[in-house]
């Protein structure tokens, strides 16, 4: 296996399921990192497994749904029993559904703060005890070019939720790097992922399907997650912005 800084690290993914999160975990299972696959879709993350451990990589998986707590703490817990320790949380479960405020989808913005607010809240609570007892850890938060410019019409609240994780991260640097613990927040545009399909008229989805004609593959997020993470200890990379060059915004 890979001889980076990746090699042996345990690193914990939520949303590994599909898109950004598996593309993620394969990568980073082939620099050698011991991965741990988080989602509610458990048969996905166990063929994601198998595939990882028949090309020789280390790789577990946990059913988690992140907008409930003590999943999370179980998540952390199970890494911790299975490998002894957790390096890297990629904070990367999140749900897109696109619609106008007057649509009044207020549990399409109450879902939207659980997992991608939340969620990404749980996963640190979760970890942050662990990765102060090491003196060293490695928070990596999913944003998006959505959390730095708002669209709207229909991304209203999920603009609010990125740019809440963007507050997030940046304050979590503040505090947590007396403890050694770096943390990253990576913020893409259009990835061509299941995301679109997360809103629930079928109208918005075809629209949504048609934008993404442009979008980039997940491996380019999962490289740049490498790269945050391959850096020496006393490097951190706070922000990646990264977006399809042919899209505007
Ligand atoms: N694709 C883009 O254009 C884009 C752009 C900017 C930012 N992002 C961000 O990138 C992250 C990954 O998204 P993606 O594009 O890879 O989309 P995706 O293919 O839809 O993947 C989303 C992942 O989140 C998981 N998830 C959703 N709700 C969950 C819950 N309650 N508990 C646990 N896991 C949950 C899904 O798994 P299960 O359904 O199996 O639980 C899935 O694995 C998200 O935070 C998204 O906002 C994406």
């Amino acid at each position: 296996m890979g001889t980076s800084n990746i090699a042996d690290k345990v690193v914990v993914i939520t949303g590994a399921s599909s898109g950004i999160g598996a593309s993620t975990a394969t990568l980073l299972a082939r620099h050698g990192a011991k991965v741990v696959l988080a989602a509610r879709r458990k048969d996905r993350l166990d063929a994601a497994v198998q595939e990882i451990a028949a090309a020789g990589g280390q790789a577990i998986s946990v059913a988690v749904d992140v907008t409930k707590r003590a999943e999370v703490e179980a998540l952390i817990r199970a890494a911790v029993d299975s490998f002894g320790r957790v390096d890297v949380l990629v904070n990367n479960a999140g749900i897109m559904p696109i619609a106008p405020i007057e649509a009044l989808k207020v549990e399409e913005w109450d879902l939207q703060i659980d997992v991608n607010i939340k969620g990404v809240l749980y996963g640190v609570a979760a970890v942050l005890p662990h990765m102060q007892k090491q003196k060293s850890g490695h928070i990596i938060n999913l944003a998006s070019v959505f959390g730095i410019k708002v669209f709207a019409p229909g991304g209203t609240v999920y603009c609010a939720t990125k740019s809440a994780v963007r507050a997030l991260t940046e304050g979590l640097r503040m505090e947590l790097h007396a403890h050694n613990i770096r943390c990253t927040m990576v913020s893409p545009g259009a990835v061509a992922t299941e995301l679109p399909e997360s809103s629930s008229e079928e109208a918005t989805r075809k629209h949504l399907r048609e934008f993404y004609k442009m979008a980039m593959p997940a491996n380019a997020i999962a490289s740049a997650i490498a790269y945050a993470i391959e850096q020496p200890a006393d490097v951190e990379i706070d922000e990646i912005v990264i977006r399809p060059t042919a899209q505007d915004f």
